[in-house]
């Protein structure tokens, strides 16, 4: 008898969020055979946590009117600093009114254009009657025109849902509770992954012609992120493991500004495009003290660096989990707030207690997303490797750059989805499978070793809990929203020696069957290299674009910067190693974001 299970298909997708599942059906439609892959039910994957929409420029609302690509696209760019490769960003400001449109056919209830007229900040809206039932649309941070299409504040679950049921009727197969520990590759070619039942413990091959890493970001790393517990990176480090795909931009974090005190579940930024307000422990709106133009709607760069800019000055809330800023949504009332609010309404009572139909929301800026992920080119294939492709938040496709806009992941997952799905099929099609089984054998003898080496602490008995609360602290302590040299330099040093003690973890528990702790032990060194490129990222990159500050580089420096980061892990390295490739602007040169800190020093100056 066999010493694990094998299966093979035509494409192998790892992950069951929107992106995965999206490109799934792409694949399954073309005639394909597909396997997904998956930590959790797909149901519980992290993108039924997203809230407040959609980005597509349908144009269909009062203050989305005369929106198009090229507005969408142009907002895009801006957000993303200039890091993003425009050609993706092009492709996607065309692809995302279809795929809304496709959402709507599979059932999604978008929330509709009401014709009438509304009081917002101050001013009068009057929504056209000849758009009533059209798909609307709310205001979102860094955005000319209203374009985040939404279902209440639970777009994510409302997209996770529907496109589930798609997977279902087309008869997709799914193996939840699945983790991968490596890729399986001939040095240029993936050819599958091997895997751990986390019901049994058992080791699982799959084979395949196209291998597909959707998986998300990597939250986790931090203490504190509004992400699952299930986003610790996996399909990135596998991928990074191989020596040969490189990750793209690592140091590229987003900190959403409104993650709620304490718990760091995401409020969505759907609360102050509907016309929320930020107050300091004055209860004065501060944000249009430093950016004039959009307010509290600036992109989420800018806000969460004004957020914490405001905290240091002395304006932030005391509180026993540190100071912390008011989220105000009380004046949009209480039918608005249990309608189109809901999701964040019933947080805030749930977890922190309060009713903000009353009371105010204590929120600070948290870990939210990843712009960097396995590089790919503009068909969702990764660098390095032929037949694996990356998508969604675990990519580096790359249409965020340094900044990702709200509403403009959910939007990603869709697209890139249909977009890179079809690549997928293509190549598929004109692949061929040949997997050798001394391949294979050796892929699953040296995770055989690995587990029996863990399970008899042949190499020490470091504590896998303490090594990943040291790194969630190196990383929040030095390599948050503010950057400088000393602080980045300390990360480097400590993750250095926290990745050497990895390689010395053993149990405490038998590691037997689905043992936690021998899941977490797998994963630990995974994460801890991941961290590194982050780290090792952020300290070379001496400017600021984006979400990377450095208070010691404070500009954006075209000049020498306007380059990605490819962070390789080569086999056996004891750190990352780093290499740039040019950042190709093919349609907007760079120039002022319109928001933020040069925008508001120019306001200022003006007055
Ligand atoms: O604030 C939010 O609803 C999050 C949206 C996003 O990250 O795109």
């Amino acid at each position: 008898m066999s010493r694990y299970d094998s299966f093979s298909s035509d494409v192998l997708i790892v992950g069951a969020g929107l992106a995965g599942e999206r490109a799934a059906v792409e694949a399954a439609t073309q005639g394909l055979n597909v396997i997904i892959l998956s930590l959790v039910p797909p149901r519980r994957s992290h993108s039924s946590a997203a809230q407040g929409g959609m980005q597509a420029s349908l144009g269909n609302s009062a203050m989305g009117k005369g929106d198009n690509p090229d507005i969408h696209f142009a907002d895009t760019v801006k957000g993303s600093d200039w890091g993003c490769d425009q050609d993706v960003a092009r492709l996607f400001a065309k692809t995302a009114p279809i795929a809304v449109r496709q959402m709507a056919y599979w059932g999604i209830p978008w929330n509709r254009v009401e014709p009438g007229k509304r009081m917002y900040d101050g001013k009068e809206i009057e929504e056209d009657a000849e758009k009533q039932g059209l798909i609307t649309a709310r205001n979102f941070g860094g955005t000319a025109k209203w374009r985040t299409c939404y279902t209440a504040d639970g777009t994510g679950h409302t997209l996770l849902y529907t496109m589930d049921s798609v997977v279902i009727k087309l008869g997709i197969t799914v193996h939840d509770r699945t983790e991968v520990l490596s890729l399986i590759h001939d040095g240029t070619r993936c050819l599958g992954v091997v895997a751990r039942c986390l019901r049994t413990g058992s080791l699982r091959v799959y084979t395949a012609k196209s291998t597909v890493i959707a998986t998300g970001g990597y939250g986790r790393l931090y203490g504190a992120s509004t992400n699952a517990i299930i986003n610790e990176g996996s399909g990135m480090f596998v991928a990074l493991e191989t020596g040969l795909v490189p990750l793209g931009n690592m140091e590229a974090v987003q900190f959403h500004p409104t993650g709620i005190v304490p718990s760091w579940i995401l409020i969505t930024e759907g609360a102050r495009g509907d016309g929320g307000y930020l107050l300091d422990k004055d209860l004065h709106r501060f944000m249009p003290d430093y950016e004039p133009n959009k307010k509290e709607l600036a992109s989420r760069d800018v806000v969460s660096r004004r957020i914490m800019q405001h905290i240091r000055k002395g304006y932030g809330v005391d509180s026993p989990y540190g100071p912390h800023v008011w989220l105000d949504i009380r004046h949009l009332g209480e039918k608005h707030i249990n309608t189109n609010l809901r999701e964040i309404a019933n947080i805030s009572r749930s977890f922190t207690g309060i009713d903000p139909v009353h009371d105010l929301i204590p929120v600070r800026p948290t870990q939210h997303y990843s712009m960097g992920g396995i590089r790919t080119n503009i068909d969702g294939m990764a660098y390095g490797l032929e037949g694996l492709f990356a998508l969604g938040e675990a990519s580096c496709w790359d249409m965020h750059g340094f900044n990702r806009l709200g509403g403009n992941s959910l939007a990603e997952t869709i697209v890139a989805g249909m977009i890179v799905g079809d690549k997928i099929a293509k190549y598929t099609k004109e692949a061929s499978l040949n997997v050798s089984t001394a391949l294979v054998e050796e892929y699953v003898r040296v995770q055989e070793d690995r587990i029996q080496g863990l399970i008899h602490n042949r190499n020490g008995k470091e504590n896998v809990y303490e090594l990943r609360r040291k790194m969630e602290d190196i990383l929040s302590e030095n390599v948050g929203i503010f950057r400088s040299q000393e602080p980045l330099q300390t990360a480097v040093n400590e993750l250095h020696v926290l990745h050497q003690r990895s390689q010395h973890v053993g149990l405490r528990s038998g590691g037997q069957g689905a043992d936690p702790e021998l899941a977490s032990a797998l994963r630990i060194t995974g994460m801890i290299r991941l961290a590194y490129c982050i780290a090792a990222g952020a300290l070379a990159r001496t400017e600021s674009r984006g979400s990377h500050y450095r208070e010691d580089f404070p500009k954006r420096d075209d000049a020498n910067w306007l380059k990605r980061t490819l962070a390789y892990w080569p086999v056996g390295a004891e750190q990352p190693r780093l290499q740039y490739e040019p950042v190709k602007i093919t349609e907007l040169p760079p120039g002022d974001r319109g928001y933020g800190e040069a925008s508001a020093s120019a306001a200022t100056a003006k007055q």
